[in-house]
């Protein structure tokens, strides 16, 4: 990550989700760079041990803040933390998310609601509290981590299909509202099936856990094109091998996507378990099952 000629020292970055998958993978990657991390999400044990692996990779340092993306205050204090001892803010990667399954008629609306809630207003209440930092610094960068999901529909994900497509249309739009400040940028990354502990963090209300579907990326992986988004920014970048084929036959024929997609992702993305309704780590931090890799082998 390029620091600006005038700013001596290490590269200085906040991320949020850090305790976990993608989140916790991008800090990793951070410390091996040397950087000076700020990490954010609602449950401190899981953050501290992150905070821990960050320091051995080689960071500057490495902070906890725990914070829910739902409470601006709460983020407000996290990026002033981070204002305050590093001196300025480059990065912010946002990562944070929560996830459930089920159909629409059958997961709860306070579960439903706060799937949207967290992806769409999570996204909004960081956006307002890091921009105006960056236009202070007339620099910096955010990086949004979306999904595949924020270009095509499924079955059984409804609310998180709707968080993604929101959290798309809201980054898109701030991508356009920072163009008059040429030192921002914002970038989206749209990962396909990646071996994170989400899936079995996640509610559900269809008897069983979700899984990735193939093929599945490591978290690392991922988090390598979340950072080669700040070595070189893009609106929108893929991480997933079939992703542009999946949108394009979204797009291109609903008819024959909508027919398969049902049986398919039966198939390949719903584990062959049977487990009774839960809130999963929705409204709660569940610390225990935060981890950079879930369970699936990944390329
Ligand atoms: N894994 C995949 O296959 C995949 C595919 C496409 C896109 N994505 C996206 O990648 C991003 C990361 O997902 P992941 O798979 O890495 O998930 P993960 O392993 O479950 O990590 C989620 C992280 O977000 C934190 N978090 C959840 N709700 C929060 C809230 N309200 N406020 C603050 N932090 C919160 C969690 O910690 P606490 O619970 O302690 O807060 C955890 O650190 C998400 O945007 C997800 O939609 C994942």
């Amino acid at each position: 990550m390029p620091v600006p000629p005038d700013q001596p020292g290490p590269p200085t970055a906040l991320i949020t989700g850090a305790s976990s998958g993608i989140g916790r993978a991008s800090a990793l990657a951070l410390g091996e760079r040397g950087a000076r991390v700020l990490l954010v999400a609602r449950g401190r044990q899981a953050l501290e041990e992150a905070a821990r692996e960050v320091r051995a990779a080689g960071a500057a340092e490495a902070l906890v803040c725990p914070a829910d993306v739902l409470d601006e205050a709460g983020l407000r204090g996290a990026v002033g933390t981070a204002v305050e001892r590093f001196g300025r803010l480059d990065l912010v990667v946002h990562s944070a998310a929560v996830m459930a399954y089920g159909r629409i008629e059958d997961v709860p609306r306070e579960t439903f609601q706060r799937v949207v809630d967290t992806s769409l207003h999570g996204t909004a209440n960081l956006a307002r509290v890091v921009l105006p930092v960056f236009r202070e610094q007339r620099a910096g960068h955010l990086v949004v981590v979306n999904s595949l999901l924020g270009n095509v529909a499924a079955p059984l994900m409804g609310s998180y299909v709707a968080a993604k497509w929101g959290q798309l249309g809201l980054v898109r739009t701030l991508q356009q509202e920072v163009r008059d400040e040429p030192g921002i940028s914002i970038s989206l990354v749209q990962p396909g099936g990646v071996d994170t502990p989400i899936y079995f963090q996640a509610a559900t209300s269809m008897g069983s856990t979700g899984r990735p579907p193939p093929p599945v990326y490591s978290p690392q992986r991922v988090a390598r094109a979340v950072l080669s988004t700040v070595d070189r920014p893009r609106r929108v970048v893929q991480a997933g091998l079939f992703n542009p084929l999946i949108t394009a036959g979204f797009r291109l024929v609903p008819g024959v996507y909508d027919l398969l997609v049902g049986p398919l992702l039966t198939l390949m993305a719903v584990a062959n378990d049977d487990v009774p309704p839960t809130e999963g780590n929705v409204f709660e931090s569940r610390p225990a099952g935060n981890a950079t890799e879930g369970r699936w082998r990944s390329i």
